[in-house]
């Protein structure tokens, strides 16, 4: 097959998840075409539910590592590969485990509850997982009274210690797309355009969820802009999500949120999301290759957390 556009990279992978009975994953801060391609498109808890319940032999996860590792922590038996094994997470990499291991040995009394963000070993330090969609609900899951640790995210950690009035202990972790965002830029651009609502995502600072008309984790922006009778959005998360508000909403006016730094365009597109591309997905599924591989102790303790939000 001849290689190299963008037509025949398509083909390609259409071709190869027939061929090797392959599920494509891709969450919403995956490139436009990517998600043109993918068979699921979803936040981290709906990959995670997919990757749960698909009966595909190949799951070929268009998403940043802890994303591909959760969805091989919970299908040991299927071969998990992604398009580009360095799709890092800077929040992720906020959190070492030999750190965390320290900062939870030093609370011992206390419920450790971990944001999906995290690598394997610093899931297995935890007694359970949540995305954005869902900490909530897991914060309130636990007993009134008992001490809590969350991590990394502090902003998450904040907010939802804001929303359920439980005291947490934060992790000072923080992701590098969502704490650079522009207050003073949000407030022009709303100037501009007074009948905006401001979309955020509960990664961002405080000062720009003060400004925010809506929080929430991906799939909740994207559904709220879909059902808003509102027109215009300035848009505060990752900027591929824009795509699918773009296709849901193709009237309405979205507007990513412009970050801090000077000619920063491209800021609000996570580096690592990004190190996926068409070309590296069809390689991957024609290779087999990068896979995720876990060591089965190690996998074993970060499913039992993951299991106890899933179950919730
Ligand atoms: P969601 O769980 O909202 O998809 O967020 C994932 C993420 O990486 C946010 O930066
Ligand atoms: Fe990690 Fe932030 Fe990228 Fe999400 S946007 S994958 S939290 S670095």
């Amino acid at each position: 097959m001849g290689r190299g556009s963008t037509k025949n990279f398509v083909e390609e992978i259409e071709f190869l998840k027939r061929e090797l009975n392959a599920v494509v994953l891709a969450h919403y801060y995956q490139e436009p075409g990517i998600q043109d391609v993918a068979d699921y498109i979803g936040d981290s808890l709906g990959l995670a539910r997919e990757a749960q319940g698909t009966d595909a032999d190949v799951i070929v996860f268009c998403g940043v590592h802890f994303m591909a590792e959760t969805a091989k922590i919970l299908n040991p038996e299927k071969v998990v590969v992604l398009p580009d094994l360095e799709a890092g997470c800077s929040l992720s990499d906020s959190c070492p485990p030999g750190a965390f291991g320290e900062f939870v040995a030093a609370r011992p009394d206390h419920t450790v509850v971990s944001y999906v963000n995290t690598s394997a070993a610093v899931k297995g330090l935890s007694d359970i997982i949540c995305t954005s969609s869902n900490a909530e609900r897991v914060i309130r899951s636990i007993p009134e009274g008992t001490p809590i640790i969350f991590g990394p995210d502090r902003h998450l950690g904040r907010y939802v210690a804001k929303r359920t009035g439980r005291e947490m202990v934060l992790w000072p972790g923080s992701c590098i797309v969502h704490v650079q965002f522009s207050e003073k830029k949000i407030r022009q651009l709303k100037v501009r355009h007074p009948n905006a609502e401001v979309l955020a995502h509960p990664e961002c600072e405080d000062r720009i969820l003060d400004l925010a008309d809506y929080i929430g984790s991906t799939t909740a922006l994207l559904d709220h802009s879909r059902e808003s009778g509102v027109r215009e959005f300035i848009v505060a998360t990752e900027a591929g999500i824009i795509h699918q508000m773009q296709k849901a909403s193709p009237d309405k006016l979205f507007i990513p949120a412009p970050g801090d730094g000077p000619g920063c365009e491209a800021c609000s597109e996570c580096p690592h999301m990004r190190r996926n591309t068409l070309e590296k997905l069809a390689a991957c599924m024609r290779d087999l290759n990068p896979r995720i591989e876990i060591d089965e102790e190690l996998r074993l303790r970060a499913l039992a957390p993951i299991k106890r939000m899933l179950e919730l």
